[in-house]
């Protein structure tokens, strides 16, 4: 694991401490916690103590103290100056899978709700770098248009924007129902969209508005696995039901016990890419009508396209008011603005405005009133074009390098549209162990095992995020990630 991954990690793991703690006692106990988690695993060798405390500007003794401690404890192994490692007590005491599986039995104190939560846990605190999927390249922000943007409404004489918000700021509801009628073909009225912070608030209102504990909820399998989580989370009995070429492939049979609610990413589905055809949605739209189930679209990463046109949204196809559609500013703006919304059938309107300001309370309307001129502007449209040119190039860069270094041991889908694309292996191995060794040398990727929710289909492979990682990181970065496949093959 390169240094400079390993400073990020502490650093993110430092933030979590309290302030109030001695800086020595922060520093020992996220360097612990890291450890623990696993997030630095066995064998990872720590950077030289002079090299950790210039990078967090503190003291070098400070973080010779707390490496000592852990050394002490049996946390690391080695000798301060001379290598210091992450010694292999935490994996030899439990195996890492068991954990994180243990649905049902009841951790101390927690709910058996809040002990799911956990035990299927899935986010990973890198954000960045080789290849991190989902994330996009946050270096290339216009920073400065930004900040003149919200300098512009963050002051005294836009002191209304501090309030809770019920409705959301009317101006970037006008904005976004212009942008979604050229660009996903919705005929919108603004008032038909709430703005919410982030797609996951968008589905738990769905699932708290639509649907009752007990009630089933079709999910895409492979899938998306923080909806998973956060439709599992709100009492829903999860149906997981397989893809093909198509799309969404549920039988006949499954409509026989119709589900109150379908999760799907129709215009590329998450990880695996594949666009639902027109049959398959029409089919979709029809039989939720006649059973009464609510479609919710998630189209995470429509901007970001490649190859060809965007199809046209599963919202814009329904002429009969069964689809809640949710975008996100997620992937084309930065994950850290935590907002997103979702359009509704007329006749939901009411009562999500209702739900959102009662369960949630909206805000961030500083951000909301600086992301509507943003829009009109065009400087929208201006940033997702040039990303699109940057996340292209790097597509090709990291499908050539697999290609050549990997040729046919891997099978390779997605990438018309996105921030990664998918690997399946060709032979038998393990892919969650592949991962864990990369992210040992300093690769990070997800096990394609890790999206599916029942057992029976698992395929194994590594999804692969190149949005986030410099054009010349990624063929060294392919380089480590073909050794470790190659000797795991
Ligand atoms: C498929 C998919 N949908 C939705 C989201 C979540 O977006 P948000 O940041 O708006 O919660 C993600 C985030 O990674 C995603 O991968």
């Amino acid at each position: 694991m390169e240094p400079h991954l390993i400073i990020e990690l502490v650093m993110q793991y430092l933030d979590r401490q309290p302030e109030s703690d001695k800086l020595r006692i922060r520093l020992y106990m996220a360097l612990r916690q890291a450890i623990l988690d696993r997030t630095l695993p066995q064998g990872v060798k720590l950077p030289p103590t002079r090299m950790l405390a210039a990078d967090l500007a503190i003291g070098r003794n400070t973080v010779v103290r707390a490496y000592e401690q852990l050394l002490v404890e049996g946390y690391l192994e080695g000798r301060v100056g001379d290598g210091t490692y992450v010694s292999d007590v935490v994996d030899a005491a439990s195996k890492p899978a068991t954990p994180r599986r243990l649905i049902g039995t009841r951790r101390e104190g927690l709910s058996r709700r809040g002990t799911g939560i956990v035990n299927s846990a899935a986010s990973s605190v890198i954000q960045n770098g080789a290849f991190m999927p989902g994330v996009p390249d946050v270096e290339q922000f216009p920073f400065g248009l930004w900040r003149r943007l919200l300098a512009k409404y963050l002051h005294a004489g836009q002191a209304r924007l501090l309030h809770y918000s019920h409705l959301g700021y009317g101006p970037l509801k006008v904005a976004l129902a212009g942008y979604l009628r050229v660009t996903r073909m919705m005929v919108v009225d603004p008032k038909q969209i709430v703005v919410v912070n982030g797609s996951h608030q968008a589905l738990d209102l769905c699932a708290r508005m639509l649907a009752d504990p007990g009630d089933r909820v079709w999910i895409e399998d492979p899938g998306y696995w923080g909806a998973r989580n956060v439709l599992s989370a709100a009492g829903l009995a999860i149906r997981p039901v397989p893809l093909d070429a198509k799309g969404l492939a549920p039988i006949p049979e499954d409509w026989t016990e119709p589900p109150r609610l379908v999760f799907t990413s129709p215009s590329s589905q998450y990880p695996t890419g594949i666009v639902m055809t027109l049959d398959r949605r029409l089919e979709l739209l029809e039989r939720a009508f006649e059973c009464g189930s609510w479609i919710i679209e998630d189209d995470y990463d429509n901007e970001l396209r490649y190859d060809d046109r965007a199809v046209a949204s599963l919202f814009g196809l329904c002429r009969r008011q069964r689809v809640i559609y949710m975008g996100t500013l997620s992937k084309v703006m930065f994950p850290g603005i935590r907002l997103a919304y979702m359009v509704l059938p007329e006749d939901l309107v009411d009562a999500f405005v209702i739900g959102n300001s009662e369960l949630y309370r909206g805000g961030r309307m500083t951000e909301q009133a600086a992301l509507a001129e943003f829009i009109d502007d065009g400087h929208f449209t201006a940033h997702i074009k040039r990303m699109r040119g940057i996340y292209q190039e790097r597509r090709d860069i990291l499908r050539n390098a697999m290609e050549s270094c990997l040729g046919d041991a891997v099978s390779v889908s997605g990438g018309h549209a996105g921030l990664q694309l998918l690997y399946r292996f060709n032979a038998p191995v393990d892919d969650a162990q592949i991962a864990a060794q990369a992210l040992a040398e300093g690769v990070v990727s997800r096990p394609l095992s890790m999206y599916y929710a029942d057992g029976r289909n698992v395929r194994h492979g590594l999804n692969l995020g190149f949005a986030a990682v410099p054009e010349r990181q990624i063929p060294p970065a392919v380089a480590t990630l073909a050794g470790v496949i190659e000797r795991a093959l």
